[in-house]
């Protein structure tokens, strides 16, 4: 596809103006000869609609949850109402500014406290602050309330327990924070393996991130147990919260012990962002961890019921984002939750979990099912016996845009040899669920009988399968 330098046109222009009724002033006169350029910017000229046909273009090379199925294991890609997108839009929301005075905005700064007083129920903690702008912030933010928390107890501890199913973002944060992270293996059953947790619970041990369920989607039934081992041990529990989805409405981490979570508002409250879009990633913790919640906290004069930016609190780990957070984010998420309320939220995680135990039964014995029990939001299955026909996960996916649907996530988590991680969200119909199911088959059956039209895929997109090396050795950058 041309490019938008490729269809520049001397002379086009994009915009029309009437002549000017002014005298012309120089620039010279208004900025400081030091600062203007010596040559007009290499700018594209080219008229409105050209620019209007490129990016629709662009956009239509591209796979969205708008436009196509997107079960993007871990991300949860669910369809996004256009309605929470029409109102983040108002203009009462989009056109007020970080700067203004707060009895000018004191409708955002609600919106702000009750976003945050929700999720407090939802998670089953005392207080959230909405700072974090992602899951991988807010995991930050959490893990760095349990340091201030060892620090201040005149106890830091250097070692960070995670399980080896776990999201790269974990071990990440904890070695960020600088601590040693010591890798915990999971049981026959997905979850935990307790007695290896045994010998690993030390002294030395600051916390353990858990995400529950899991990132096999499994809920570890020991969750409670882990827990008040962790804590006997003197150490904090910290929940992974990217997997909400899953037990939105059923239960909360909060009462299964975990002293911190992040949400991923950005999943599982609408705003998908597999693609890279805005994120929004509060936390929310118990009391022993509430002094050291990041600031501002939105918080409400009762005598004469404002609301306020709250930054004096002492024991604060500080700012994680400029400003407040990413408002327009929280905007979607507030409008989610309270267009579905308690029981629709509820019921979220029913059909979630209802979806991906029905794609996971019809595609079982196609695929190698590692942990065959009943999954949650989502499930992995293993592309090992496609592996010993010479077709891989990467090329399953690959062939799987060929029929208009976005890839699962591959390769992860690590224990799953050739993994394909399945996330079909609560707003799939059954007809879409089917045709994944049928369209899995055609591939595992053109596996056997012609593995080539898969190792050549994708043949119906806009850019066909690159020669990886070749494209890292000798990129072709504009
Ligand atoms: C289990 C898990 N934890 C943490 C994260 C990090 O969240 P974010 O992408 O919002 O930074 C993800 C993201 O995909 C995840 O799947």
């Amino acid at each position: 596809m041309e490019t938008i330098f490729d269809i520049s046109r001397p002379g086009a222009k994009a915009y029309s103006l009437p002549p000017l009724d002014v005298p012309v002033k120089p620039l010279g006169d208004l900025i400081p000869a030091n600062l203007l350029r010596d040559e007009a910017p290499l700018l594209p000229e080219v008229s409105e609609g050209e620019i209007a046909r490129h990016y629709t273009n662009l956009s239509n090379m591209d796979f969205a949850v708008d436009t196509v199925f997107y079960p993007l294991g871990s991300c949860t890609m669910k369809y996004n109402p256009k309605v929470n997108e029409a109102i983040a839009s108002m203009g009462g929301f989009s056109n007020i500014h970080p700067y203004q005075d707060e009895s000018q905005v004191q409708g955002a700064l609600r919106l702000m406290h009750e976003l945050a007083q929700w999720l407090a129920e939802i998670g089953g903690v005392k207080k959230v602050s909405l700072q974090p702008a992602a899951g991988a912030q807010g995991e930050l933010a959490g893990m760095a309330m349990i340091r201030a928390y060892h620090e201040r107890n005149g106890n830091p501890r250097s070692k960070v327990i995670i399980p080896d199913s776990a999201h790269g973002t974990n071990p990440a944060t904890a070695a960020m924070l600088g601590y040693k992270v010591v890798t915990v293996p999971s049981d026959e059953f997905g979850g935990v393996d307790i007695k290896s947790l045994e010998r690993l619970l030390d002294e030395e041990v600051a916390a353990i991130v858990l995400t529950n369920p899991n990132t096999l989607g499994i809920f570890d039934k020991n969750v409670v147990k882990i827990n008040e081992m962790v804590h006997s041990a003197g150490a904090l529990s910290f929940c992974d919260g990217a997997n909400l989805n899953a037990i939105l409405g059923k239960s909360r981490p909060g009462d299964m012990g975990f002293d911190v979570l992040q949400f991923n508002l950005h999943k599982t409250f609408s705003t998908p962002h597999g693609g890279g879009g805005p994120g929004s990633g509060p936390v929310g913790v118990n009391e022993v961890l509430e002094p050291f919640l990041p600031v501002p906290l939105v918080e409400k004069d009762g005598a004469v019921g404002a609301y306020y930016l709250d930054y004096e609190r002492p024991f604060s780990i500080g700012k994680m984002k400029a400003f407040y957070g990413n408002f327009g984010v929280m905007v979607k998420a507030y409008c989610y939750i309270r267009s579905l309320g308690a029981e629709g939220l509820d019921h979220v995680s029913d059909i979630a979990v209802l979806n991906a135990n029905y794609l996971k039964n019809k595609l079982e014995g196609t695929y190698i099912l590692p942990y065959d029990i009943p999954c949650m939001h989502e499930f992995v299955l293993s592309a090992e016996r496609q592996k010993k026909l010479g077709v891989k996960a990467r090329d399953i996916a690959k062939r799987l845009l060929d029929f208009n649907i976005h890839p699962p996530t591959i390769y992860f988590p690590l224990i799953v040899d050739e993994a394909l991680m399945i996330e079909p969200t609560e707003t799939e119909s059954k007809k879409a669920l089917d045709r994944f199911v049928d369209v899995m088959k055609q591939i595992a059956e053109e596996a056997v009988e012609n593995p080539d039209i898969i190792l050549t895929a994708p043949h119906n997109t806009p850019v066909s399968k690159l020669n990886e090396a070749e494209a890292a050795r000798h990129p072709h950058l504009k």
